[in-house]
């Protein structure tokens, strides 16, 4: 069995949490100093890391996990700070939106003074590549968090770079500020604000499309905006290797290889009773699960709080992040990052 397992922690996860509270395999310490409003509804909330926290690129998201009612939840977030504060004073800032009617931005929008809570490593690939090249940023929204990190750690300035900020009123502009700040102190730096409540989306994509001639251009904002904005570009005859994008959130693949059309069938032996489901290869068993309405044990969803972990005692997983493919013995595996590979008996 301990041959089968990934992690050796994940056995000891019991004992290791009970010495201390809290504590995450893989994850680091971060504590707040402070929050504060930037907007109605964006929260700056800075954070004291521990001192075995890798650091970061500017551009770069985490993790952040909290502990609810007995269960961990994570949600990713942009660094939003620059790379010389965390150098300087071991601290960063997240800014946060928080969604009143959500389960988890209300919980970390009213942390107090001094909480701790659990962060991962920096991640992603979203970052300014070339800065001898001239660059245009653009943002909408809550999508400034890491563009303004990137803006706000360089140091050293080669070529022009832009950015467009589109929001709803100066009032809903997070950052806005320390952007302003730069561009008065820095010649290369150019801000532009679109007040999404007058200027007509079409209006801002083709000021951007006549602006976007011969630079790099990195956007950041809710999905649809980046989709239309991306495709607009492209039709314009901005190269798809010029337009570079940040996305959060788990990729849930289907994965190539193998069979993903298939479906098998799961029994789980639950303490609240056995349930039986279908469970499709191309979908987490968590997905799965919840959507015949059998409701696991789940936090984060993503791989990492542990709290869908779960004894496979036959069958064949597939882990969703690496491809690689389990045993077909007795062994525990994550729900939200499983796929069915056969027919599986699972006890949580
Ligand atoms: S729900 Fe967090 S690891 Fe699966």
């Amino acid at each position: 069995m301990l041959g089968n397992q990934a992690s050796v922690r994940l056995y000891l996860l019991p004992l290791l949490q009970a010495i201390w509270p809290g504590f995450l395999p893989g994850q680091y310490r971060a504590r707040l100093m402070s929050a504060s409003w930037q907007t109605p509804d964006m929260v700056l909330l800075r954070f004291n890391v521990s001192s075995r926290w890798p650091g970061f690129v500017p551009g770069q998201h985490l993790l952040l996990t909290l502990t609810h009612n007995g269960r961990n939840l994570s949600r990713p977030f942009s660094i939003c700070s620059p790379l010389s504060l965390w150098q300087a004073t071991g601290q960063i800032e997240l800014c946060c939106k928080v969604s009143q009617s959500g389960s988890f931005t209300p919980l970390l929008a009213s942390l107090k003074s001094n909480s701790v809570v659990n962060i991962s490593a920096a991640q992603g690939d979203f970052s300014w590549q070339q800065p001898a090249m001239p660059a245009l940023f653009i943002a909408a929204g809550s999508g400034i968090t890491p563009i303004a990190s990137m803006l706000l750690s360089q140091r050293h300035w080669l070529a022009p770079a832009t950015l467009y900020y589109r929001v709803r009123g100066t009032e809903n502009a997070a950052l806005l500020q320390r952007l302003q700040q730069l561009a008065a102190q820095q010649p290369l730096f150019t801000l532009h604000l679109s007040d999404s409540r007058f200027e007509h989306s079409d209006v801002f994509t083709r000021q951007i499309g006549t602006a976007a001639n011969n630079k790099q251009l990195y956007l950041c904002g809710p999905s649809a905006f980046m989709q239309q904005l991306s495709t607009a570009l492209v039709q314009a005859g901005v190269a798809k290797g010029d337009i570079f994008q940040e996305q959060f959130g788990p990729a849930l693949p289907v994965l190539a290889g193998g069979d993903n059309s298939g479906q098998h069938q799961v029994a789980l032996q639950h303490a609240a009773g056995n349930k039986v489901f279908t469970a499709s290869a191309n979908l987490s068993l968590l997905q799965s699960a919840e959507q015949q309405g059998v409701n696991p044990r789940f936090g984060c969803r993503i791989g990492v709080c542990f709290q869908c972990v779960c004894d496979k005692v036959s069958g064949q997983v597939r882990d969703i992040r690496s491809g690689a493919l389990s045993g077909h013995g007795s062994e525990q595996i994550q729900l939200c990052i499983s796929q069915p590979v056969t027919d599986l008996v699972l006890k949580q």
